[in-house]
């Protein structure tokens, strides 16, 4: 018989990684300079859930409201995007990771859009880890994609309007088939999910630290996930009910 998953360690980790800016600024220098040294720590992020057998990691990359930042910090991070799919999907790959960009993608410069598509083909059939990278992605956007969706099968006649309930609808949100999303973690001290995962945060447990995400290594991440290992999560039942199983 299988081993019964350990109900401590997250099947679905989800990560703000904000800090950046502030970051580089401490230390005197550009922005972009912090989005670099951020790299280090998506790596850090990827071994820990590696090595703690976390099935899935959803990172917020860039944000449908990024677009909004000066032109130049947009497209050093664009630069930054395509030079880390080249360097980086090789190892990824090495490691049995599943790279999946989740976002509106068509906003993307054709070269950038067919360097993701070419990373997640490339790594479809790993298992060792789902690595989602959220990338012109809001959590609005993806609930009224899902109605579109929903609503284009409906016009098609596979289900009537009447039957669409919580679950059809979640079918259409970007994750559908990964893990109840379990952990979501900011970094940064801010303490707001800023319309990421609005549909899969209903039951995730939330963890907040002060911590810089260039500064984010496992100890930090070990740290969030001990505190979530001493939640306890009723999903609207009773702390009795819980405890009597
Ligand atoms: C938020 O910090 C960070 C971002 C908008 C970009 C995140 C990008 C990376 C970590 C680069 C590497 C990522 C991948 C997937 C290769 P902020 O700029 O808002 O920081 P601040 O709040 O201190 O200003």
């Amino acid at each position: 018989m299988a081993a019964k998953p350990d109900a401590r360690v997250p099947r679905h980790l989800a990560i703000v990684m904000d800090g950046n800016g502030r970051w580089a600024k401490q230390r005197l220098r550009p922005r972009t300079f912090g989005h670099h040294a951020g790299q280090k720590a998506v790596k850090e992020a990827v071994e820990f859930c590696l090595r703690r057998g976390i099935g899935s990691l959803t990172l917020f990359a860039f944000s449908s409201e990024n677009w909004k930042r000066p032109a130049t910090e947009v497209s050093a991070l664009m630069e930054l995007f395509l030079k880390a799919l080249d360097k980086e999907v090789d190892e990824l790959h090495g490691n049995g990771v599943r790279i999946r960009f989740v976002g509106d993608l068509d906003a993307f410069a054709p070269e950038l859009r067919a360097r993701m598509l070419g990373a997640m083909d490339r790594t479809a059939g790993n298992t060792s880890l789902n690595m989602n990278v959220a990338v012109n992605y809001g959590g609005r956007w993806d609930i009224a994609n899902a109605a579109r969706l929903a609503i284009e099968a409906i016009a098609r006649g596979e289900f009537a309007a009447t039957e669409l309930d919580e679950a059809r609808l979640q079918h259409y949100t970007c994750l559908a088939d990964q893990p109840p999303l379990d952990l979501f973690i900011r970094t940064g001290g801010e303490h707001r999910v800023s319309n990421f995962l609005l549909w899969q945060l209903a039951y995730a447990e939330l963890y907040f630290t002060d911590t810089l995400w260039p500064d984010v290594d496992q100890a930090c991440l070990a740290e969030a996930l001990d505190d979530y290992a001493r939640r306890e999560r009723r999903y609207g039942r009773t702390g009795e009910q819980v405890a009597t199983g």
